[in-house]
């Protein structure tokens, strides 16, 4: 593989309209009419942002989404379209597409989201799509609003069989049980989760290590003994990873002026993923395309306006190499 020709990533996964509403967005009742400041209607769900980063970056991508037959399932599939990635494998069903209203107040939101269509999403048509589109890499999104927690295994071995590597962001489980993952980890080759997943997951799957004995990368260490590389967003810190070997590798993110943070997480997925795809064999690199990916997207509001082209990002990497950590 060479960078010219990156390796197709297939994701699998969550796609909706996030309505990002900013001002004086904490709402009164008694039908107040409040006057905010700027509402952004753009494209959501970690699945639809991670593919449409890997498209900005040069990625041959497809997504196995459902949406509604409504006017936010249109809106998404042209937005999908328009960033260029292949929606052949986007299901239009006879119900809302899923909404996440995003209430964004400097250094804090509120999310209100309808699930919709998301839990639509079945194994049968993801497998069929690893066979049809033949990709190098599965990744799967968000398994706890579309349902897929419990076919992970079956999505991650035909993923295996064909040859390509597979990767899960979780997302937060809004049921905080977590039911499901730890069977999916022995197939999954890179978890994705940000911090607070992190510790959620590894106290559902391992347990809650004894009060003051925890390091911070301990967590990371007890995932990765079920099996993948554990590849931990750490906010304004970048990133790190840990594999079940002991390897660990840490890059910085890039300095941002923070307009909105949505959809960072699966910014800095879609960097790490692309350059696992344009055939990046280090880690410590492959980390700083992620942190850098998830840097530049919280410098504009949503999720996908702030992710970068390929010669951006490496613009970027380029004049802000000194702030890479030695791993
Ligand atoms: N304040 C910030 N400054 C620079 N980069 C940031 C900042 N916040 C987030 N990022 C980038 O976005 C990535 C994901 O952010 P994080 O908040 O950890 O995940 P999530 O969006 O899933 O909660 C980080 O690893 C980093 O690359
Ligand atoms: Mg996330």
């Amino acid at each position: 593989m060479t960078p010219s020709t990156p390796a197709p990533v297939l994701v699998v996964g969550d796609a909706n309209i996030d309505l990002i509403l900013r001002g004086d967005v904490v709402p009164r009742f008694g039908q107040v009419e409040q006057l905010i400041e700027r509402a952004d209607a753009v494209l959501g769900g970690s699945g639809a942002i991670v593919a449409a980063g890997l498209a900005r970056l040069g990625v041959p991508v497809s997504l196995v989404a459902v949406v509604g037959d409504d006017a936010f399932g249109v809106m998404t599939l042209e937005y999908l379209r328009w960033v260029g990635v292949d929606t052949a494998h986007v299901r239009v069903v006879g119900e809302p597409t899923a909404l996440s209203v995003i209430l964004s107040a400097p250094g804090d939101r509120a999310i209100l989201t309808l699930l919709g269509a998301l839990p639509s999403l079945t194994a049968v048509e993801s497998i069929a799509a690893v066979a049809d589109t033949r990709p190098r890499w599965v990744h799967a999104a968000s398994p706890f609003l579309t349902g897929s927690a419990g076919w992970l295994p079956e999505l991650f071995a035909a993923a295996h069989d064909g040859g390509a590597g597979t990767s899960l962001d979780t997302n937060w489980d809004p049921a905080e049980g977590w039911a499901g993952v730890a069977k999916a980890l022995a197939g999954t080759d890179v978890l994705l989760p940000n911090r607070a997943e992190l510790l959620a997951l590894a106290g559902a799957i391992v347990g809650d290590p004894a009060a003051g004995e925890a390091a911070p990368e301990d967590p990371a260490r007890a995932l990765a003994a079920l099996g993948p590389r554990v590849v931990v967003k750490d906010g304004a810190e970048g990133g790190f990873s840990l594999d079940r070997h002991g390897r660990a590798a840490a890059a910085r993110g890039l300095l941002a002026e923070v307009v909105d943070t949505t959809g960072a997480g699966d910014s800095f997925d879609a960097g790490y993923l692309a350059a696992i795809a344009h055939g990046i064999d280090t880690e410590r690199e492959r980390l700083a395309w992620a942190a850098a990916t998830g840097s530049m997207s919280v410098q504009a509001a949503g999720g996908t306006s702030g992710q970068p082209s390929l010669v951006e990002l490496r613009e970027a990497l380029r004049t802000a190499s000194p702030q890479v950590h030695a791993p």
